[in-house]
């Protein structure tokens, strides 16, 4: 196993981190804090050196990456794929709504003939949860699964970017006190953020009206407010989520306008914060509803450019461990 040097900001300190062989990111309930810490400690060397920083030895190049999405993504494809490309590796999009999908094809049939080719990491969004569980059944030991985003249960490498631009604010997270506003009871994010917060020992407040606000959060250790005040009182960062508007449609707020009113993040809720607060959205973001246009821009506050380019160089480091750091089974040298 490859070990990395981490000369940066960390949470933990110990210098020699090695990788535990686990072939797919599912989830970041998953994730011990060493594999969180290897994968940081290797996005920093490519956020701050870019791809030249840690070359994929070359035995690799050339191997096939597919991004398979069956939603809608800018940030999430697009930094999958580049990272995959400044990498030397062989990146196909397969257009869900052109493909056999459509006749009927299941995913893990999908799945298993991308294998077959030779695809050696396998990268899926889906509006279902559990659709990465049935492509890692499918394909066995011969592909690496990413979870690019499924259903309102989890988005791994969001949470994961979301934390390490948080660790650019402070040494470690531990006592940090964040704050998550919006629609929780819809927010992948939300829950992978929840899983990789608590691991890395902050304390995570929800706030958001309440029939957007699960019942369990409770018992996963978050603390629930009624009110984005209560939550974002002495918080250390807060993080807007998108409202999905659907919603209003379908009865679970009042109205946008009431929303606005009750929830939307704003140079004064946020001056609520500790002194040095900042602010993160995953993006995409419905400016002036759920944060405004003023706070969103406004630098001194927002980390929201850091988040994006955080993913990018995270996206690399996780391709780089999967295909260096876990042994699959070789079906197609390319
Ligand atoms: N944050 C995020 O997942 O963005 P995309 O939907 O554009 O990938």
């Amino acid at each position: 196993m490859m070990k990395v040097t981490d000369s940066s900001k960390s949470t933990k300190s110990g210098p020699n981190l090695t990788w535990s062989g686990r072939r797919h990111i599912i989830d970041t309930s998953d994730l011990t804090l060493d594999e969180v810490e290897y994968l940081f400690s290797i996005a920093r060397r490519y956020r701050d050196g870019g791809p030249a920083a840690l070359p994929l030895p070359q035995e690799f190049h050339g191997q096939g990456v597919a991004n398979v999405f069956y939603e809608n993504s800018t940030r999430t494809r697009s930094s999958f794929e580049f990272a995959g490309k400044v990498l030397r590796l062989n990146v196909v999009n397969i257009d869900s709504k052109v493909s056999s999908v459509n006749k009927g094809e299941s995913i893990e049939d999908t799945g298993r003939n991308l294998a077959a080719m030779g695809f050696k990491i396998i990268i899926q969004r889906h509006s279902a949860a559990g659709a990465c569980n049935l492509l890692v059944q499918a394909v066995g030991d011969k592909a690496c699964i990413i979870n690019a985003g499924e259903g309102a249960s989890s988005h791994p490498s969001q949470a994961l970017l979301d934390a390490m631009t948080m660790l650019e604010c402070r040494d470690n997270l531990r006592g940090a006190k964040i704050a998550i506003i919006g629609d929780i009871t819809h927010s992948r994010v939300a829950r992978s953020n929840l899983w990789l917060l608590q691991l890395l020992g902050a304390e995570v407040h929800f706030a958001g009206p309440p029939t957007l606000m699960p019942s369990y959060l409770r018992e996963l250790g978050a603390h629930v407010h009624l009110r984005p005040e209560e939550a974002i009182k002495a918080a250390d960062f807060v993080m807007a989520l998108r409202l999905q508007l659907e919603r209003q449609q379908s009865g679970l707020i009042p109205s946008i306008d009431e929303y606005q009113r009750v929830f939307r993040i704003d140079h004064e809720r946020l001056a609520l914060g500790k002194p040095g607060i900042k602010v993160l959205h995953p993006q995409p973001m419905n400016r002036d509803i759920e944060i405004t246009y003023s706070l969103a821009d406004d630098q001194k506050f927002s980390l929201m450019d850091k988040q994006v380019s955080n993913g990018f160089a995270l996206r690399m480091a996780i391709l780089y461990t999967l295909l260096t750091q876990t042994k699959l089974t070789q079906t197609n040298k390319l």
